[in-house]
């Protein structure tokens, strides 16, 4: 058998051997060595910038090859330039009979040092064209075998195979990196597992949602790891079904179920399940996404709306009870001493028509201060018409505990949010008034542009809570406005209530 025959099978072999791309090269180049019994064989590619590098060398066991090998590793050679540049260049193999006697060649010095002589130099060609040059070297000046060169262009080929086999497991590898970047950084949990119901992936959120490490995760049943016991049975004939059938019933849809931790403890998550495209048995992927705060969030503006319409309804009650209690009773009063008055009158009674008199004008005082108080109650005139400057002085005016309005904004705001801001340092001050003991009160609000603040602080007792009903309805109202109420009352050193609202101006 021809020397180049049997050249183009060793390197067959070798490929086809080979696991991976890289090992099968490597081991192909041995081979057309050891086949021909030549020294020192090697690949070069065009890198980004179009020079040509080594990207693989192999050579025989002699260390007087070794710094013509580190030369080739090092050398980057223009299209045209040396005997990898000229093939490249050309697309045409060539064949030197001695490397050492060429003056155009860049290591034909150290070529000869290590007693190099023929040269053989093949295209690499795949379907997109010349992607490389094969190029060998052997130690007996040899003239050009057109036959072998025929074959070693056939090795050029089969090298061109393997540079495109490489090339799509570079692809594969990039996407896979990506995906597997995608992966851990994503914020909610993935979990993958296979046709028999057993984890393959569990990321890293998937980690922190559910207590379990990927390494314990990984191999164990899913349903037994994140299914709560119940749903385990349904959740395996629903796989075994889906297997049998291929008819899917879940996949690819949103569905909210509850799922189960490492510790047993129960999270409500959305879950959708996809079928990953993969040839052989399925695999699926579950994303997950722990929505607790959704639901206490939900359930909490359900609460706070409740609250709202129950604060609404007692306000209308506790004004029927002021009316009645109130204004409707020195009215009352009044309409019997006018009656009085005027039967008295009637008999010439001047004096006691007087007096009833008096004490009717005094009712009807008292119930206009009353129905005064009670509107101011409802909605301070004052605030409708001259803001929160003249409103809040009111407030402070009528105050029996000391207070000083530090300040407040002279620009006219949202009414919504005046109102709120009106009814915080209300409630503020009968709080101070009623359950601190507080000798001095401060108020304060401010407007940076975007937000409003308003604080009211007290230096009494300390220990409000938002159990009670005046501060719960003054957060309900400052959360409508998208704002917030916090409350700072340690026990024994005073107490600060501060709103703060998003407020553009
Ligand atoms: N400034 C304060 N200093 C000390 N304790 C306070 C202060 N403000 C409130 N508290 C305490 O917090 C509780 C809740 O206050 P909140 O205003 O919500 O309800 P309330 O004043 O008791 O009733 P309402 O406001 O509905 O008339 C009060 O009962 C009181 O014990
Ligand atoms: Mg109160």
């Amino acid at each position: 058998m021809a020397i180049g025959v049997r050249t183009e099978q060793a390197v067959a072999r070798a490929v086809a051997g080979a696991a991976e791309s890289a090992e099968a090269l490597h081991r192909a180049l041995q081979a057309v060595c050891e086949s021909l019994g030549w020294s020192l064989a090697a690949t070069w590619e065009p890198d980004t910038g179009d020079v040509l590098r080594c990207t693989d060398l192999w050579m025989a066991p002699d260390p007087r090859l070794e710094a013509f090998a580190d030369a080739t590793r090092s050398l980057t050679l223009a299209p045209g330039e040396g005997l990898p540049g000229r093939v490249f260049a050309s697309g045409e193999p060539a064949w030197i009979t001695d490397a050492t006697a060429d003056p155009q060649l860049p290591r034909r010095a150290l070529a000869a040092e290590a007693d190099l002589h023929a040269a053989i130099g093949v295209p690499i060609v795949s379907g997109r064209g010349v992607c490389g040059v094969l190029e060998c070297f052997g130690t007996d000046a040899v003239d050009a075998d057109p036959d072998l060169l025929a074959s070693m262009e056939v090795v050029g080929g089969l090298l061109g195979q393997l540079a495109e086999r490489r090339r799509a497991e570079a692809d594969v590898h990039l996407s896979d990196q990506r995906y597997r970047a995608t992966l851990q950084a994503a914020l909610d949990p993935v979990v993958t597992m296979d046709h028999r119901g057993r984890v393959i992936e569990f990321n890293p959120a998937a980690e922190r949602v559910f207590g379990w490490r990927s390494d314990e995760a990984v191999g164990r049943e899913m349903s037994e790891l994140i299914v709560p016991e119940e749903l385990r049975e349904p959740h395996r004939a629903g796989l075994a079904r889906y297997l049998a059938t291929e008819e899917p019933k879940l996949l690819d849809q949103r569905i909210e179920v509850e799922a189960m931790r490492a510790d047993g403890s129960r999270i409500p998550v959305e879950l959708t399940i996809t079928r990953i495209d993969v040839p052989g048995p399925p695999v699926f992927t579950g994303h997950l996404r722990d929505i607790t705060d959704r639901l206490t969030n939900e359930a909490e503006l359900r609460a706070s709306r409740a609250r709202i319409v129950e604060a609404a309804d007692a306000a209308r009650r506790k004004i029927e009870r002021d009316l009645h209690d109130g204004a409707q009773q020195q009215l009352v009063g009044l309409a019997v001493n006018l009656r009085g008055a005027k039967a008295r009158l009637a008999k010439g009674d001047i004096a006691t028509t007087d007096e009833l008199l008096d004490e009717a004008v005094e009712d009807l005082g008292e119930a206009i201060a009353q129905l005064r108080e009670l509107a101011r109650g409802i909605h301070p005139a004052v605030l409708t018409e001259g803001g929160l400057q003249p409103a809040l002085r009111g407030l402070v005016r009528r105050s029996p505990v000391p207070a000083e309005v530090v300040a407040v904004p002279d620009a006219r705001l949202d009414p919504a949010i005046e109102s709120a801001v009106y009814f915080l340092v209300s409630e503020g001050l009968t709080n101070a008034v009623r359950h601190a003991g507080a000798t001095q009160i401060h108020i304060e609000v401010t407007h940076d542009g975007e937000l409003l603040a308003a604080e009211v602080r007290d230096d009494g007792a300390g220990g409000a809570d938002l159990a009670g009903g005046g501060l719960r309805g003054l957060a309900d109202r400052l959360a409508a406005l998208d704002g917030r109420l916090t409350v700072v009352s340690p026990a024994g050193d005073g107490t600060i209530l501060r709103a703060e609202v998003p407020c553009v101006s």
